[in-house]
Parts: C-alpha cells; structure tokens; sequence
C-alpha cells in the first residue's frame, strides 16, 4: 500500500492544499519549507484533516537538507511513495532589466530546487516504485513576457519531467508534471524584479483566479490517479495550450502584443 508523500514548500498555498488532499485519504505527510511557522500550522491542519506525519525545515537550494529530508523520511516513514517538488518563487521583469543575479535566484529555486529534489530521493522512489509530482507553471508552455527568467525555470522543470518520464520508466517510477495558470497564494510575498509596477501585475492576476489552490490540489489528485503525465488544471490554460500547438505563431503575436501594454503601464509607474 502507498501511503506516504514528502512535499517541498508545504507551509502555504499549494503545498499545504496538497498536504491536505492527501491528509484527507489517511497518507502520513513529510512536510518541508524555509518557513518554520507555516510549517507547524500545515501539519496541524494535516492532523485535523485525518492524516499525520512530520516537518523539517529544509531549502530546497541546498543538496545536503534535502538528503537529510530523504534520511528522516526513510527513519520515520519507513520510505517514500510521492513526492512533490512545489518550493518556488515569483518573479518579474523585461529581460532587458533583470539582473544576472535574479536570474541566478530564480533558477537555484525553481529549477535547481526540483533538481535536487528528484536526486536526493530517487533511491527511496526506486524501493517503492513511487511517483514524482513536479510543479511547473503554464509560463513554462506559454512564455508570457516580463517573466523570462521565471519562465526558463518553469520550461526546465517540464523537460527535466519529461526526461524522468522516460528515463525511470524501466523502475515503474512515474512521473507528473503540474502546469498552472494564475491562482491566489502567498507567492508574491517572494517576488523580486526590478520593475515594482510587474509586481502589481502579476498581484492582480494571483487575484483573478476562477480557482483557488484547494480545487488545483484536487484536480492533481484526481488526474494522478487517471495516470496523466502532464497535467493543466486551468481550463483557460488546457484551451491555450491546444491553441499554441495549432498555432504557435497566433500566441506568439498575443504574447507581443502583451509585452507591449505592460511595458506601457509600466512607464506610468
Ligand atoms: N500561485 C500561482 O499563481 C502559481 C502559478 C503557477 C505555478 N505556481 C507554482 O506553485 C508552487 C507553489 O507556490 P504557491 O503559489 O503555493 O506560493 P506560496 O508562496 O504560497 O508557497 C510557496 C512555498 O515555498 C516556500 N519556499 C520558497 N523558497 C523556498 C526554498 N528555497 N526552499 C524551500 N521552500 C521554499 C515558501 O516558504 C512557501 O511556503 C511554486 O512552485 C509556484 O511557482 C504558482
């Protein structure tokens, strides 16, 4: 029986959602994030969700917590039958603006992070036949302008997904990769760009979200169990995603277009 799922950045949004989705079918949670306080209110909740397990801080940047993570994993849960590398970052701003070292920033997080992540635990997956969850971000599919280093780590989190999903075939280890649109969280407590007027932006469009982080970690449960590889909770989102494989060129020039009006509001201030 499966029963146990470690999960990076689960002291908020959609960590703690998945935490609870699963807390809900009895599974025992390994919770990690930097952030202590976030943590212990995940796992009180987790309990009161009818799951249990336990938190360790832990940033994904660096190779030895996250081997540390796997070792307490092995020594309290006896293993490891999901994991979901979720930690991530918001950020923002014209190529033109971003420093070298927001770009450094954001790929140590968000791309590096999963990385590490699928590294330190690959040996557990391989005893359990377990399952990586990785969480990317429709802005790995669709470029959307002033975010292009977010954009490339998100981009490197699908086809290091879409290796694994080949690679660890042969282990029956599966593999899953989340794309999300928009939808409101903490995340733009992280944000960092130059350009604050990006910054409100991408506030308003967290804000607009038809859905909320309880229905995306629902619809990953759901779609998990159908066995789907790469998996678009937005419906705006799966309907973009046809439309750019027709047409690249039409999001293309949508995408221009784009840039063009936020660089225009982003003058006003
Ligand atoms: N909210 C959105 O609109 C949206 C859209 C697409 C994808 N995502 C992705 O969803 C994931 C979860 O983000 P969220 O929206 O729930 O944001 P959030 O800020 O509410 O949660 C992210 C968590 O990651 C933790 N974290 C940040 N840096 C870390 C590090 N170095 N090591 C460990 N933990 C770290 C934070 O402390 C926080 O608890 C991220 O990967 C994000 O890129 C979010």
């Amino acid at each position: 029986m499966q029963n146990r799922m470690m999960i990076t950045g689960a002291g908020s949004g959609l960590g703690r959602e998945i935490a609870l989705r699963w807390a809900r079918e009895g599974w025992q949670l390994a919770l990690s994030d930097v952030s202590e306080p976030g943590l212990a209110q995940t796992l009180q909740l987790v309990r009161e969700a009818g799951g249990d397990g336990f938190t360790q801080r832990c940033d994904v940047r660096d190779y030895s917590q996250l081997t540390a993570l796997a070792q307490a994993c092995e020594e309290k849960l006896g293993g490891i039958d999901i994991i979901v590398n979720n930690a991530g970052v918001a950020s923002g701003g014209f190529f033109s603006e971003l420093s070298l070292e927001d770009w450094d920033w954001q790929i140590a997080i968000n791309l590096m992070g999963v990385v590490k992540g699928c590294k330190a635990f690959l040996s557990l997956l391989e005893r359990s036949q377990g399952k990586i969850v990785n969480i990317a971000s429709m802005a790995a599919l669709m470029q959307g302008p002033a975010m292009s280093n977010y954009n490339v780590a998100k981009a490197g989190v699908v086809a290091l997904s879409e290796s694994l999903l080949s690679e660890l075939k042969q282990q029956e280890i599966g593999v899953h990769v989340v794309c999300p649109s928009f939808f409101q969280t903490n995340l733009l407590d992280s944000f960092r760009g130059p350009t604050p007027a990006i910054k409100a932006q991408v506030g308003k469009l967290l804000e607009g979200s038809a859905i909320s982080a309880a229905d995306i970690a629902d619809y990953i449960y759901q779609e998990i169990a159908k066995g789907e590889f790469m998996i678009l909770p937005h419906e705006q989102g799966r309907m973009a995603w046809a439309l750019k494989q027709k047409n690249p060129q039409l999001l293309y020039d949508e995408m221009a277009t784009m840039a063009e009006k936020m660089r225009a509001k982003s003058k006003q201030g």
